[in-house]
């Protein structure tokens, strides 16, 4: 157990581990309930750091025996770690502990899985399974040696030797503890080789219970796609003779990029297409190569300490989405990647929660994994090239690869090797690090004797901590159209430094329309009453399909705006203008099918409460159904023709083209579903061979209320399926009205395959209840209670997952006055319960403070 009362760190105290690591050695004697772990560690003594006494990470370990160069010590043991007289010059520390994996239900350290050993070290993990110096900025070769009768038995870097009972495997590329990973079990393999651009040979593997085997060849696939990408965008070549990738039921994240050795949540590598949607297969390819692509920016460069942890995610995030841009569509990656953005980090930097991208302290570091640190982070690195242009980001990411591989390094040495590339002062820039608030932008023009001008002013809210804001560097990319149409100015990127500040454009011979913040050039608020006139003339023309779908959807928005606030119609001119773009086939269906989406229900509370209102979700909820509504009656002589488009002929693939049409189809076949009340659906799931359509037309079922039939067909056919028993699960909460939602969820956690232990399983009940935005905010507060009930219960299993869960009740304080007490009420109810783990304490206490 960890102590009680919870330490808080602050970046500021940073100081150097005394000494340095020469190598680890490890031996695991593998068993359930006593794991014996050997450690030989070389410590020398650093001259550069200030003088400290010998202290070493541990918890949850039992010490059998510890020893200094031969000779047996009696260490000092606190429940962090342990302290040790130790010689002035290098020593031998020797030590061995037990401990029990198959009683380790919170899945950090080793624990194990459907009988199946495995680890997650990263960010502490580590210290749960020796004694160790467990920071990022020790880095040490590891020799592991494994004992156990599983016949798989893997570790990080080269497998060296083994035996009968007995594997060793040695990585020469020195590392943190976060990254080091073993597996043992009863495991398959699906084999791939890739040759790196130099000649190099690598055997690659995807290792899978027995049984999944049929289920690797996409996730292969995307490997050796994430491979040859990087040697050909960044020059990055792989680095060891070998490259494993194991699938593991219980995992508490999405992956892990440990050096030579990923671990993957099967959710997050097995693929097929009879249980995977399309968005499955895309988000599988986006997190193969964020893993592998890891291993350069994270582990041959990896971080100082945890509060550079945007150093190694906003980077790698930036880098899998360029990835998924050039391997499907980058207007549609950019359109998704935004979309993302304003429904999990712009609540978050908006209210209890916000933290900057390089958070100055913090308690519990797994509770800032967050949307601010990898989404924003990764904005902050796009803004970052928009301003430096293509050539001098790849001549600053050479530079960084060169001046600090095999570094532990900061946010201050990245902003550096841009500085020394590019001869730019960043100072100012260096502020999207460390202010956190996301900015509004509003904008004025004035347009005379050929001379146009934009003016803008940039202000950003407080955030806790955080009263007062200094003005930001952003990129505003802006094109100008002329009244026909025409682009007279192409996109220009505008480098905006001041609060307010102007910028003209000489030489037009009529007023322009300006088509701003194109491919969302920077993560602000845009707050621009410009005509509805004119929005629609950027439907219709604009040139940057960003802001084409961004002008619609600020059409929509003020369109459920008025709606909500006012009783108003929809808005027959934009769904007019809406109707032009998708009936446009020279357009890709996957776009015509976001445009076709429309704001989430949590979107639109959103705006509500950026426009100064304060959001009522059943009244959400209403203007919501009679919009899809009106659009289903205004396109019902549309949506066959479409349907018909979006037809598949051919075998399934889950690549960009027949996922657009199968989104466009899905889209099509909700508003059908409107009208004919669930035929189409009915012979759409009846006919179904894939995951994507089956699933998309039992949504459609449960949300027309005719759905028992069907849900039943469904668990039948799939319930030895896990992955997608997880589907059948969550769409029933998802897809179902607001009355029904919170009695659905409880309903289903009575279900005899409700493995709540499961992270993914408990995600797909208790996290579909608090995406359901009507449904988990029901006015009597049930739905608050009944995710509290359950985060308590789980808290006491896997503090993690529950910490990170606890996100749901961040906007708490947008609402009306009796919710906010409903959800203070639970929030306080939670706090107060004792043993309640410091994860979960922490987020808590920031939730209410
Ligand atoms: N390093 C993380 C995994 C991780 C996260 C370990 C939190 C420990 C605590 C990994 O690289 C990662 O970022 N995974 C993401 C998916 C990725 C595509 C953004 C995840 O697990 O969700
Ligand atoms: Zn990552």
């Amino acid at each position: 157990m960890k102590d009680a009362s919870p330490q808080t760190i602050h970046l500021a105290d940073y100081t150097p581990f005394g000494w340095t690591v020469r190598d680890v050695h490890l031996t695991v004697k593998l068993s359930p309930r006593a794991t014996r772990v050997v450690a030989r560690i070389h410590f020398a003594p650093r001259g550069d750091a200030p003088a400290q006494d010998f202290f070493l990470h541990g918890e949850e370990l039992t010490l059998l025996r510890a020893a200094i160069d031969g000779a047996e010590v009696t260490p000092e043991i606190t429940p962090q770690g342990l302290t040790c007289p130790v010689p002035d010059g290098p020593f031998l520390w020797e030590s061995e502990v037990e401990i029990a994996p198959a009683d380790n239900t919170a899945l950090e350290g080793l624990y194990m899985s459907n009988g199946m050993y495995c680890t997650q070290c990263e960010a502490e993990g580590f210290r749960k399974i020796t004694y160790y110096p467990d920071r990022p900025d020790v880095m040490a070769t590891f020799t592991v040696r494994i004992e156990g009768d599983e016949p798989v038995k893997l570790s990080n870097g080269n497998p060296a030797d083994s035996g009968a009972g007995w594997a060793e495997w040695h990585d020469p590329w020195p590392k943190p503890a976060y990254l080091f990973a073993l597996v043992a079990g009863d495991l398959r393999n699906h084999p791939g080789s890739f040759t790196t651009k130099s000649g190099k040979e690598v055997e690659l593997n995807i290792w899978v219970r027995p049984g999944d085997e049929g289920k690797c060849a996409f996730g292969m696939e995307a490997l050796k796609k994430s491979m040859t990408w990087d040697e050909e965008v960044y020059g990055r070549e792989y680095d060891l003779d070998i490259f494993n990738v194991v699938a593991v039921d219980d995992f508490n994240m999405g992956a892990m990029e440990n050096k030579g050795l990923n671990i993957f949540n099967s959710s997050c590598v097995l693929a097929s297409p009879e249980t995977s949607t399309d968005a499955n297969f895309e988000r599988i390819e986006a997190i193969i190569a964020h893993e592998y692509f890891h291993n350069w920016t994270g582990n041959r460069i990896t971080c100082r300490d945890w509060f550079q942890l945007c150093l190694k995610e906003g980077l790698t995030v930036y880098r899998d989405s360029q990835f998924t841009s050039d391997m499907r569509s980058a207007e549609v990656k950019r359109i998704s990647d935004v979309i993302a953005l304003r429904a999990r980090q712009f609540p978050e930097d908006q209210g209890p929660l916000a933290h900057p991208v390089r958070p100055e302290s913090f308690q519990e570091i797994n509770n800032f994994y967050t949307a601010t640190v990898y989404e924003k982070g990764a904005e902050v690195i796009g803004m970052l090239k928009r301003l430096v242009g293509d050539e001098e980001y790849y001549k600053a990411l050479d530079l960084y690869f060169e001046r600090h591989d095999g570094d532990a390094a900061t946010i201050e040495d990245w902003i550096r090797v841009f500085e020394d590339a590019t001869g730019r002062d960043l100072s100012q820039f260096k502020r999207w690090y460390s202010q956190a608030g996301t900015p509004r932008l509003s904008v004025s023009e004035d347009f005379s004797e050929g001379t146009y001008t934009l003016t803008f002013r940039q202000t950003t809210p407080p955030t806790p901590g955080q009263p007062d804001k200094a003005p930001q560097v952003l990129p505003i990319a802006v094109g100008l159209l002329n009244p026909n149409g025409h682009e007279v100015v192409p996109t220009t990127v505008l480098e905006m430094t001041e609060a307010e500040q102007s910028f003209t454009f000489e030489g037009l011979s009529a007023k322009p329309v300006p088509s701003i913040l194109r491919g969302f050039s920077a993560p602000v608020v845009l707050e621009r009453d410009s005509a509805p006139e004119e929005r629609a003339f950027l439907l219709a023309h604009d040139t940057d399909a960003f802001n084409r779908w961004e002008s619609s959807r600020d059409l929509a928005r003020d369109c459920l705006v008025a709606m909500v606030t006012e009783g108003a119609a929809p808005d027959t001119a934009w769904l007019d203008g809406l109707e032009r773009v998708i009936r446009d086939d020279t357009l890709d269906p996957a776009f015509r099918a976001l445009m076709m989406g429309g704001p989430t229900q949590s979107e639109t509370a959103q705006v509500l409460h950026e426009r100064g209102h304060v959001p009522d979700p059943d009244a959400i909820w209403d203007a919501h159904e009679s919009l899809r509504q009106a659009m289903a009656e205004r396109w019902q002589d549309l949506l066959p023709a479409l349907a018909e488009e979006a037809r598949v002929t051919e075998a399934y693939r889950p690549d960009a083209a027949q996922s657009g049409k199968r989104a466009l189809g899905s889209a099509v076949l909700a508003l059908q579903t409107r009208l004919d009340g669930g035929k189409a659906a009915e012979a759409q799931f009846a006919s179904a061979d894939n995951m994507t359509l089956q699933l998309s037309a039992l949504a459609c079922l449960v949300q027309a209320g005719r759905d028992e039939a069907a849900l039943r067909a469904f668990h039948d056919q799939w319930q030895d399926d896990r992955l997608v028993m997880d589907k059948w699960f969550a769409l029933q909460i998802a897809a179902t009205t607001p009355d029904k939602a919170p009695e659905r969820t409880a309903a289903l956690t009575e279900h005899p395959a409700f493995d709540w232990t499961n992270p993914n399983r408990f995600r797909s009940v208790l996290g579909a209840l608090a995406m359901h935005h009507t449904g988990f905010h029901a006015k009597d507060g049930r739905g608050y209670k009944l995710l509290a009930d359950w985060l308590i219960k789980l808290d006491a299993k896997n503090p993690q997952t529950t910490a990170r869960m606890c996100s749901a009740f961040q906007t708490w304080k947008r609402y009306d006055a009796d919710r906010q007490a409903l959800m203070k009420a639970q929030l306080e109810r939670i706090a107060a319960r004792p043993g309640l783990s410091p994860d979960t304490g922490e987020m808590v206490s920031r939730l209410l403070s």
